[in-house]
């Protein structure tokens, strides 16, 4: 009998990117606090297109036309001369439908851009975590999760949102094979999904965001599920996904053999 196991791995920090396995996996690539809030924003706002780019430099040397919109920040604060910032609020319909973004953020953007590897890469956040994770079934392949981290470090709320992610993986591919990584998401995952608020206090960039002045901003991102689009790459650039929840059922990567737990050789 052949047995279908998904194996599902996650990144803690940007120092686990280089062992983390993305050949011929969906990746889904985790900023709560706000690249990928903010990307979801902007795609549910009906955005073209939303590039990555590594700084502002290169954000500028991506611009194209008065169709192109510049956002991005640097330590939390926006970046001179773009037109928006890296708060999910400024990603109005008003400003953003129709145009090309392109986006630089301390960690996030350089998260999204290390994912190119993967089959298919996904963006997530607590905002569309439940539409994520239905994304990322609805591929048919093994999954990564990168979380961005803080400066190259672990960061609460992405691991927690990495850890719901990976419920929600394991509900809709039962006996999915955990990395280490992933079990230890599951267990903050679980922890906070009934008290995502405490994220704002427990989170030393939630701290920092609230001391800029962004407490509101904090507030909108430790939301679940108040959006069903998922930012989804596409040559070059993220683009509006709806993964519709009647397809998801049974969809899991076909491997013969069932693994307990994952190892990722
Ligand atoms: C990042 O990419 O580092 C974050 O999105 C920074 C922020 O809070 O805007």
């Amino acid at each position: 009998m052949v047995v279908q196991v998904m194996r599902v791995s996650v990144a803690l920090s940007p120092a686990e990117f280089p062992e983390t396995p993305l050949s011929g996996r969906a990746a889904l690539v985790v900023d709560v606090l706000r690249a990928t809030t903010a990307a979801v924003a902007a795609c549910e706002a009906g955005c073209r297109r939303l590039v990555p780019a590594p700084d502002a430099a290169a954000a500028l040397a991506l611009r194209d036309g008065p169709d192109t919109l510049l956002a991005g920040e640097q330590g939390g604060e926006a970046i001179a001369g773009f037109h928006l910032g890296n708060s999910p609020a400024e990603f109005t319909r008003a400003r953003v439908a129709g145009r090309t973004v392109v986006l630089t953020t301390t960690n996030g953007t350089a998260a999204m851009l290390a994912a190119a590897g993967a089959a298919a890469v996904g963006l997530a956040a607590l905002t569309n975590v439940t539409a994520a994770a239905r994304w990322a079934l609805l591929q048919g392949r093994d999954v990564s999760i990168l979380c961005a981290g803080d400066n190259g470090a672990f960061s609460l709320e992405d691991a927690v949102c990495a850890g719901m992610l990976v419920a929600r993986l394991a509900d809709g591919a039962p006996g999915a094979a955990l990395s280490e990584g992933a079990m230890a998401a599951l267990g903050l995952g679980r922890y906070y999904a009934t008290r995502l608020g405490r994220i704002g206090e427990d989170s030393p960039w939630a701290r920092k965001l609230r001391r800029l002045g962004r407490a509101a901003d904090v507030a909108a991102c430790l939301r679940a599920d108040v959006s069903l689009v998922v930012p989804a790459l596409s040559a070059g650039g993220f683009v509006a996904h709806r993964p519709d929840a009647t397809e998801v059922s049974a969809v899991v990567p076909a491997r013969p053999g069932a693994r307990g737990a994952e190892s990722d050789a």
